[in-house]
């Protein structure tokens, strides 16, 4: 039977998949940042998962503002960076499991998650900036990667707890796959960030530093603020904060925390990182 191992959050700044690009790991600038990947690393090495469902936000590169799915899960054989126009380099695509998601994607719509299928699917540095993060020092990825894309992007959003919801329909979806498989679950982006208007530059630590608590400890305190109220708090693209809850919603009621880091700024943001454990 496939098994949960854990969960990961973290920011997918595009500028981290630059700083990566150039060595910058070390850099005055980039070390606080970094030296909070290494627990993340080490943890991995011991639980060594066979696949990561990436819980992430297309920016444009997949899905553009005519037609973009609420949610929508790759059930494809491999999935392709490409170039989206921040200086990154492409990285080599990633294999999938199609059986997995097939099977993930049947047992979550009938679950009354209306899924949107994706044989083809490009993925963005949402889902590539964290693939690098966690295994980009290896020569070949040791996972399969699945992305799980929410729309954060184009309003109507779905709320913090329906996705809350999708964790607790994902969590069934992936126990009940017949095949062993030890899995991780990556919930990606925030924490508060706004890249445009008035209010571009907002920052919120103390609201961040909040959430990552809550998050671990009483996951339901974020699924009763509406998006209009986490925007406020955590600026307009600070709601991608909104994909973690569908990690924890993976996980049991109460989780091990194994792991917590936090440092703002990096570039416009406030970079979290958690790992957790089920503990039943
Ligand atoms: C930044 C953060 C993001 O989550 C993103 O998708 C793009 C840019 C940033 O802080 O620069
Ligand atoms: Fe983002």
């Amino acid at each position: 039977m496939a098994k949960i191992v854990g969960g990961i959050t973290t920011s997918h700044i595009p500028s981290i998949g630059n700083a990566m690009a150039n060595n910058l790991q070390q850099d005055d600038y980039w070390k606080p940042l970094f030296d909070g990947y290494g627990p993340v690393k080490e943890w991995l090495e011991e639980v060594k998962p066979d696949i990561a469902i990436i819980i992430y936000n297309d920016h444009g590169l997949n899905f553009f503002l005519d037609t973009v799915p609420t949610f929508a899960l790759g059930c494809a054989r491999e999935y392709f960076n490409d170039d989206e126009g921040w200086g990154i380099p492409t990285l080599k695509s990633v294999e999938g499991d199609e059986e997995f998601s097939w099977h993930v994607v049947q047992k979550l719509i009938e679950s009354e998650f209306d899924m949107t299928i994706c044989q083809e699917m490009k993925v963005d540095h949402g889902f590539m900036v964290p693939m690098n993060l966690m295994w980009g020092d290896k020569d070949t990825w040791p996972v399969k990667g699945i992305p799980l894309a929410v729309n954060t992007v184009q309003h109507p959003l779905p709320s913090a707890l329906r996705c809350y919801k999708l964790g607790k329909a994902l969590k069934t979806a992936i126990e009940s796959y017949p095949e062993d498989a030890k899995v991780v679950i990556i919930g990606t982006g925030g924490l508060s960030h706004q890249l445009q208007g008035e209010r571009a530059g907002i920052i919120n630590p103390d609201f961040d530093i909040e959430t990552m608590d809550k998050i671990v400890n009483d996951p339901e305190w974020l699924t009763r603020f509406s998006n209009a109220e986490i925007m406020e708090h955590a600026g307009t693209e600070g709601i991608e904060v909104i994909m973690w809850l569908v990690m924890r919603g993976a996980l049991t009621d109460k989780v091990k925390l194994i792991h917590k880091h936090y440092h703002a700024p990096v570039s416009n943001t406030g970079a979290g990182i958690l790992v957790v454990e089920n503990d039943e």
